[in-house]
């Protein structure tokens, strides 16, 4: 399939007279799509009830007539003002009990069933009105799940929809007093009824209370888009997408994705090494204008594998963002590598937010491929290119990775709620396995845990996996190649309990974790032959023979040779070295890039991009600053 660019676009932000001129240079530019709508519900229904939606036919028109393919966003994340006056109660409710006010975006509840109504209606009318329109050729759900916090409602609504969800689910108080060990604290129930949200507490809430409303309020945003994707299947055989986002790990995406037939994301590098990423001040200082190597990969990585292979960018930043504390410009050269590395992990389309800087408004400092007043901001010239080079290297397949690494949302709830230590966060801990792995110049599959079939990999990585379920407990018990396992993976029930018999309770490996520590930042465990381990231990008793020890004589990975239990959440240095080690054991092919440097092979190419502020070699080849350099195998 051949890759494809896009831009965001806001009909509504210009005079109707400019539409066909913007369509004529995007197109110029080698853009095929336009994303357009998904903030417009107040310019579609000024008022409950009465429909303008002439503007947005003449719009898709302009655009379609110019040649571009059309994605067209169900309004919903953006309720107009008129909405609150008929459903006064839908606005989210922060933990401190505080509604949330009208006045910027995504407001609403997931548990508010008025405006899921609402939302149900406006989506019938789009798919109704569009759903056989030529120029239409996918369209996106809402906008950003879960952005600015908005997840976890405990509004009334939420409550409500919880008791009754927990009612489904258990169907006896007694049950659930049970699963919970309510006995701890007095804290029997009697009936639905009695139970509350688990905020406003006075000290610690029960991990099990917790994790139920975590695992309630993300069916909710499953529930919520499947309204729209039903709506719209009935109306429209254009492919659906959702636009998520990174380091967001507060709903199932995997789960959303299963209504959906692509996965996409929105990727602002320099705003997430900023703002959403823990790292040294030397290395943010050395990424600040390229963003963090392995960032984007990942979640290219995971949404490859949300959307069962088919995954886009839908949002790619042009430049300085407004939103982050601090919005440096990109070195030259970084949106045709950030689009090239998206390629090369398997993206079909990299969209980029958006066309034209607003002069008003929220996101007046944040850029665009046009300068507010028209001209052509840096990136274009970048898009462009691309747009070139993509006719040069039509056929960019995904290959087959021999690596994995399981990523889990349950257990970044679980963590969340009982980390135990301050700094012990499941993306974090699942982020540096990856970067050691990018680090050997491996390409990763990102694999959810219910995955079943494990006969494609060589090596599997499963750290923090809270619950291994029993269909991947029996893929690793025939699994062929080496596993490594833990930190703290299966080491808990689903209710939050610690699993007894105590974890991992792995296949032919005689070891439990009898005890665990967590170790503040400037502490470590020195292991015996070099390196350390940090934030988490766990102690081992057991047969089970050891690979690794402390340097006072403990185990820390034991291993039956096939699969290795980690006792603890080594640094970045050995946790390479023990990835190096595992992968020529198994023949693989293994090496140290440089910093910043990194690798990713498709069906037909190597493809090397350079995160670095300098000139890198590898394997014979010059690869700039800020560049991408491809290889044909
Ligand atoms: C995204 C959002 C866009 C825009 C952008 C700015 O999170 O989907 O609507 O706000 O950020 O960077």
């Amino acid at each position: 399939m051949k890759k494809t660019l896009g831009v965001c676009y806001y009909p509504e932000h210009w005079p109707e007279e400019e539409w066909a001129d913007n369509a004529r240079r995007m197109v110029e530019a080698g853009l095929t799509w336009v994303r357009i709508g998904e903030f417009a519900w107040q310019r579609m229904e000024p008022t409950s009830g009465r429909l303008e939606l002439e503007w947005l036919d003449r719009a898709i028109d302009v655009l379609g007539a110019a040649g571009l393919k059309v994605i067209l966003g169900t309004p919903t994340a953006t309720p107009p003002r008129w909405m609150l006056d008929k459903h006064p109660d839908m606005n989210i409710v922060t933990p401190d009990g505080v509604q949330r006010k009208f006045g910027s975006r995504r407001n609403y509840c997931f548990s508010h069933m008025g405006y899921r109504q609402e939302c149900a209606r406006i989506t019938r009318i789009l798919a109704e009105r569009y759903g056989k329109n030529p120029h239409i050729a996918a369209w996106q759900t809402d906008n950003e799940y879960g952005c600015h916090d908005t997840t976890l409602s405990y509004s009334t609504h939420a409550r409500d929809g919880f008791r009754d969800w927990l009612a489904q689910k258990y169907q006896s108080t007694e049950a659930l007093n049970r699963a919970w060990g309510n006995v701890f604290w007095s804290l029997d129930y009697d009936t639905f009824d009695q139970i509350e949200l688990p905020n406003l507490t006075v000290t610690d809430p029960s991990p099990a209370h917790v994790m139920a409303f975590r695992r309630y309020s993300s069916d909710q945003v499953v529930a919520f888009n499947r309204v729209q994707t039903e709506i719209l299947r009935a109306h429209t055989d254009a492919p659906l997408i959702h636009n998520y986002m990174g380091r967001i790990t507060e709903f199932d995406h995997y789960a959303v994705g299963e209504d959906l037939d692509i996965a996409s994301w929105d990727s602002y590098p320099l705003g997430f090494l900023s703002d959403r990423l823990e790292g040294t001040p030397e290395h943010k200082a050395r990424y600040l204008r390229q963003g963090d190597p392995d960032m984007q990969a990942f979640h290219h990585d995971l949404y490859r594998s949300v959307g069962r292979g088919r995954w886009w960018i839908m949002e790619q930043q042009p430049g300085p963002v407004n939103w982050a504390p601090y919005n440096p410009a990109p070195l030259p050269g970084m949106e045709r590598l950030w689009a090239w590395e998206a390629f090369a992990h398997g993206a079909e389309t990299v969209c980029f937010f958006r066309w034209r800087q607003p002069a008003f408004a929220q996101e007046q400092m944040h850029t665009a491929l046009l300068r507010p007043d028209g001209v052509d901001a840096p990136a274009l010239a970048e898009v462009l290119q691309v747009s070139k080079e993509i006719s040069t290297i039509p056929n960019v397949g995904t290959a087959t990775a021999r690596v994995a690494l399981f990523f889990d949302y349950t257990s970044a709830w679980a963590w969340d709620v009982q980390p135990q230590g301050a700094d012990f966060d499941y993306f974090r801990l699942c982020m540096s396995h990856y970067r050691a792995l990018r680090r050997a110049g491996l390409s990763v599959d990102i694999l959810p845990a219910d995955t079943q079939n494990l006969s494609q990999y060589k090596l599997v990585l499963a750290p923090g996996l809270m619950v291994i379920p029993p269909s991947l407990m029996a893929a690793l018990t025939t699994f062929q190649g080496t596993a490594l396992i833990g930190p703290r993976s299966n080491v808990k029930t689903d209710e939050m309990s610690i699993a007894v018999p105590l974890g991992p309770n792995l296949p032919n490996l005689d070891s439990k974790v009898v005890n665990t520590e967590s170790i503040p930042p400037n502490s470590a465990i020195a292991l015996q032959n070099g390196g350390t381990i940090r934030h988490w231990f766990e102690h081992l008793e057991g047969e089970a023979p050891i690979r690794w020890s402390t340097a006072d004589g403990r185990p820390a990975i034991v291993s039956n040779g096939n699969l290795n239990y980690l006792a603890g959440w080594l640094d970045d240095e050995t946790l390479f070295q023990l990835i190096a080690e595992t992968c020529v054991d198994l023949g693989m092919e293994v090496t140290d890039l440089p910093d910043g440097l990194r690798i990713r092979d498709t069906q037909t190419h190597r493809f090397y991009v350079n995160y670095a502020p300098e000139d890198l070699e590898h394997e014979g080849l010059k690869i700039p600053a800020a560049g991408v350099v491809w290889k044909a195998f």
